[in-house]
């Protein structure tokens, strides 16, 4: 199949790239590089021996993407993963993700509507849930009021997805990501954050590593076993892997509903606490930490029910956190060498 992946030289694009060339899928790459390096396209080949076809153009542009989709009219599904990402930029700046993250969206519905392109998977969050009130969370659980731009970003793209569905032959799948982590395990590809990472994993391996100084462990006076919020981290791999299943289930026509969400966690939650001693024990390295207030707008815990997207996808995360913490520590080591 030929599978167009937005944000494909980002984070979670370029694994699923690599997983959706390991399963004999063409792929072809969208991005405009403002959260990413042209080099990953080779970091991609270096893993999968095969270099994915790319254009480099902003998804905001109305013209360039209706070009794109009139030149590229075969393409059997997208997987729409471009988007500003940080919750704190958010806030400071709505106007920017409002535009990028819904903008694009638009412009990208409109070019399959146009072109009889008729499957469309779409990176959404856990962060819909906000803090749900019974855990595990279920695709089921409302949606509450979003804490962030960003937030917002995804639950009104859930609606203009679902909207869009509803009335012109497009189907529509949101994962709803908990909180991805880890890297692949050549270490060639993995995360790249700009500047100080917002989120727990980079923040920890970059101070391990020398560049950040010390890891502010946000609240120890939360209401769970050792006082530190809890998430459900998930390994990169496995969220890529779920999208080869997703795209390869509408493509072949195996949608109970036009419009489907799933859960990607693993469907245990651990502590910042655990995460570190998980760092610890397989690295053998020290973490220079800190307990510090409590981070404003985070919420005490969130884990998946995962059962909806283990029998209906048939995925299911096989990565423990071990493993993930490991491999964002091999990831970091050999980002010290490029
Ligand atoms: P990322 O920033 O590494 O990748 C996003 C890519 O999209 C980047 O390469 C960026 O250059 C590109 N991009 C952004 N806006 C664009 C535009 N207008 N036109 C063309 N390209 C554009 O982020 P990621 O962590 O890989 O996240 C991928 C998706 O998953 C995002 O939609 C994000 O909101 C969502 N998500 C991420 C997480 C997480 O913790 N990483 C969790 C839940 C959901
Ligand atoms: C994890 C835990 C922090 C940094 C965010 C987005 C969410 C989703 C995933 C995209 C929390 C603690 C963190 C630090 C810390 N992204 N922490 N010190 O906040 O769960 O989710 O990324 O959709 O929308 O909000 O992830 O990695 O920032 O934090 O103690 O320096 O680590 O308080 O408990 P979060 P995170």
């Amino acid at each position: 199949m030929k599978i167009l992946v937005t944000g494909g030289t980002g984070y979670i694009g370029s694994h699923t790239t690599v997983e959706l060339q390991n399963s004999g899928h063409e792929v072809i790459i969208v991005d405009n590089l403002s959260n990413s390096n042209i080099n990953v396209l080779d970091s991609i080949e270096k893993i999968s021996g095969i270099k994915p076809e790319f254009e480099q153009f902003d998804l905001i542009d109305t013209e360039k993407t209706t070009d794109f989709f009139k030149r590229n009219n075969d393409i059997q599904g997208i997987i729409h993963f471009a988007a500003f990402k940080a919750v704190g930029e958010s806030v400071d700046n709505p106007l920017m993700y409002y535009r990028n993250n819904l903008f694009s969206l638009v412009n990208i519905l409109q070019g399959m509507k146009d072109n009889n392109i008729e499957n469309f998977v779409f990176s959404s969050s856990c962060t819909v849930y906000g803090q749900p009130e019974e855990l595990p969370v279920t695709e089921n659980a409302p949606i509450q009021k979003a804490a962030s731009p960003y937030g917002n970003t995804k639950q009104i793209s859930e609606e203009i997805i679902f909207d869009t569905v509803k009335v012109s032959g497009i189907k529509g799948m949101a994962l709803r990501y908990f909180n991805p982590i880890g890297a692949h395990k050549s270490a060639i590809i993995g995360e790249l954050p700009l500047g100080i990472p917002n989120n727990l994993m980079p923040f920890i391996t970059q101070t391990v590593i020398g560049i950040r100084e010390q890891l502010r462990v946000f609240g120890d006076d939360y209401s769970t076993p050792d006082g530190t919020a809890i998430r459900d981290y998930i390994h990169v791999v496995d969220i890529a892997k779920a999208h080869v299943i997703a795209v390869e289930r509408m493509v072949n026509k195996k949608m109970k509903k036009d419009f489907e969400m799933f859960n990607l966690g693993t469907g245990n939650g651990y502590s910042v606490l655990e995460v570190i001693k998980s760092f610890e024990k397989v690295t053998g390295e020290k973490l220079n930490y800190k307990i510090v207030d409590r981070r404003a707008g985070d919420i005490t815990q969130v884990w998946a029910d995962t059962k909806f997207a283990n029998d209906e996808l048939g995925w299911k995360a096989e990565k423990d956190i071990d493993e993930m913490t490991l491999s964002a520590w091999n990831w970091e080591l050999a980002l010290k060498e490029i």
